[in-house]
This record gives structure tokens, C-alpha cells and sequence, in this order.
């Protein structure tokens, strides 16, 4: 079979599930290479050239042959995205980066750190450790309750909650909350985390000082997504790297922050 990196999809629902975070299913018209937990594909966002550029978004689900993704509205390309409609169809490109590592035998605990839409990074991993039968615990953090609503396709027995304004759950950010459980994090435990920048070098300084295992992926503005307009650099330990290509997910003590 001939497996196309751009392709087309039909947009099976795109609906607010909140005023400003949306979930978008699509079932590929074409054929297509099934990503893997961590990985993203770059959606057009119009059928002009305004905005010429493909945006970057994380895969949320990969079910029964359709790519699921959940999205905030930023800014003028996924404003755009938000009011297409079921039926339109819509071009991307992908699956690009390098997917989260499963855990080695050692793995007795697995910890999933984010907040906000990381968890769009994340979910389809939760499934796949969820699916095997893995030990996880999910720390979540949100701004407010309401923002929770994007948690209701989320499948795990043991989910930690913060917020900021203190709605639901723990008090606080995903940090605080982190600090108040890492006690019970044992040198067999390991950490996926995604989030913004300084909760990922804060779990990053963790993990180190700890002397446990953690895959963090990052987010950097993208324009091509695939290597080759270095928009993507940051600085590792072993010099430049791509974070479209080398990452997003980066191991601990390998990104200087
Ligand atoms: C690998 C990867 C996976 C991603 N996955 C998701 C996802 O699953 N769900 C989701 O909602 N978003 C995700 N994002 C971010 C998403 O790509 C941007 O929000 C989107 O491109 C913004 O497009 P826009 O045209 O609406 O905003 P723009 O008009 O381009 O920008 C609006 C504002 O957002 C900021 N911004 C835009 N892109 C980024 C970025 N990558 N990092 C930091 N700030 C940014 C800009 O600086 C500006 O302030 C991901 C980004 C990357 C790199
Ligand atoms: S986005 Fe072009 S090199 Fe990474």
C-alpha cells in the first residue's frame, strides 16, 4: 500500500466543549500511516493560502481508523478551524516527531503530568497504558472547574485534580500538586509530562534530582513540522535539536531550559 504523508479528511464532528476548547474528529479519505502516542500532524486550517501555513496539533485519539484532536482557540488559524463544520473536508499532513517510549519492564508506576490542553498530548498514551493493564496516576491541573469538561472522554481509575481558583480538587497548579504527592514517587516510577515550559523544566529538575524517568514533550511554534526550516530549534545538552523532528518527547536532563 501506498502510505501518503498529506492527505485528506472528512470532518466527522468538531464541537465546542467549551467556548473556547473544541474536539474535531476525521476520518481519512486517503491512506495514511497510523501514528503512534505523541506524535502530531499539521492541519490546514483554510482552503486559501491565508494562512499559508499548516498548524501543529497533537494526536488526542487514534480509534477505529479516525484521528480525534482537541483544541483551544489561539489566534486567527484555529479560529478558523473551529467553524468548520461536519462533512467539510480538510488537508494534513503527517504523523511527524517521535512518540512517547513505553515504559521498560522496571515500570512498576507510571505518572502523567500535565494541565490544560497537554492532555491532548497525552490521552492517547493513557489509552494504550490503560489498554495493557499499567499501574498510572494522572495529575491534572486547570484554571477552573468549568475547564474540567475536557477531562469527560478521559479513561483512567486514578486521576489527581488541581485547580487554580480552587472550584474542584486540590488548590493550586498541577506543581503544587506534584510537590504535595512526589513523596510517593519511587525510582521505578516514571513520568510523562507535558504542559507549558516551566512546568516541564520543573518536572524535568524532579525527575533529575530523583533519579527517575521522564519523557517530556514540548511545544514550539512549527512551520513546516518536518525538519527541514529549523523554526523548531532548542538547545540540548548535545547541541541543537529540532523539537518537530528530534521531539516534541525529550528525556530527562537532555534540554537546557
Ligand atoms: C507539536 C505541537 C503539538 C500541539 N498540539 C496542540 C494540541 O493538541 N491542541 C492545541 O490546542 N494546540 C496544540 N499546539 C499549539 C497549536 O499548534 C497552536 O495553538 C496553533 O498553531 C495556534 O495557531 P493560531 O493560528 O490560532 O494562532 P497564532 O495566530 O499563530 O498565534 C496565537 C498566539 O499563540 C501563540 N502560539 C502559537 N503557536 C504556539 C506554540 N506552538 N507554542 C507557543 N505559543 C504559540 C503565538 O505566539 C500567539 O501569541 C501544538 C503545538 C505543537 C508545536
Ligand atoms: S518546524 Fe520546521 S524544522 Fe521544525
Amino acid at each position: 500500500m501506498n502510505l501518503s504523508i498529506s492527505f485528506k479528511a472528512e470532518i466527522v464532528e468538531n464541537t465546542a466543549i467549551t467556548p473556547d476548547i473544541f474536539k474535531l474528529t476525521l476520518r481519512p479519505l486517503d491512506s495514511f500511516s497510523e501514528p503512534l502516542p505523541g506524535q502530531f500532524f499539521m492541519l490546514s486550517v483554510s482552503e486559501s493560502h491565508d494562512p499559508l501555513l499548516k498548524r501543529p496539533f497533537s494526536i488526542f485519539n487514534f480509534k477505529d481508523r479516525e484521528l480525534q484532536f482537541l483544541y483551544r482557540i489561539r489566534g486567527r488559524g484555529t479560529r478558523l478551524l473551529s467553524e468548520k463544520k461536519q462533512g467539510q473536508r480538510i488537508s494534513l499532513t503527517g504523523p511527524f516527531g517521535k512518540s512517547y517510549p513505553q515504559p521498560d519492564k522496571s515500570t512498576q508506576e507510571v505518572w502523567i503530568v500535565t494541565g490544560g490542553l497537554g492532555i491532548a498530548s497525552l490521552n492517547f498514551m493513557i489509552n494504550r497504558l490503560t489498554g495493557e493493564g499499567q499501574r498510572l496516576k494522572v495529575l491534572y491541573g486547570a484554571r477552573t472547574g468549568p475547564e474540567l469538561r475536557i477531562l469527560e472522554d478521559i479513561r483512567v481509575k486514578e486521576i489527581l485534580i488541581a485547580t487554580e481558583d480552587g472550584t474542584e480538587g486540590f488548590t493550586g497548579t498541577v506543581l503544587d500538586l506534584f510537590n504535595s504527592y512526589s513523596m510517593n514517587l519511587q525510582p521505578s516510577s516514571l513520568i510523562y509530562a507535558c504542559g507549558p515550559q516551566a512546568v516541564l523544566s520543573f518536572i524535568d529538575q524532579k525527575a533529575q534530582e530523583r533519579g527517575i524517568k521522564a519523557y517530556l514533550s514540548l511545544e514550539e511554534r512549527m512551520a513546516c513540522g518536518f525538519g527541514v526550516c529549523l523554526g523548531c530549534v532548542i538547545k540540548t545538552k548535545e547541541g541543537y535539536k529540532r523539537v518537530c523532528k528530534e521531539g516534541p518527547v525529550f528525556r530527562e536532563g537532555e534540554v537546557i531550559w
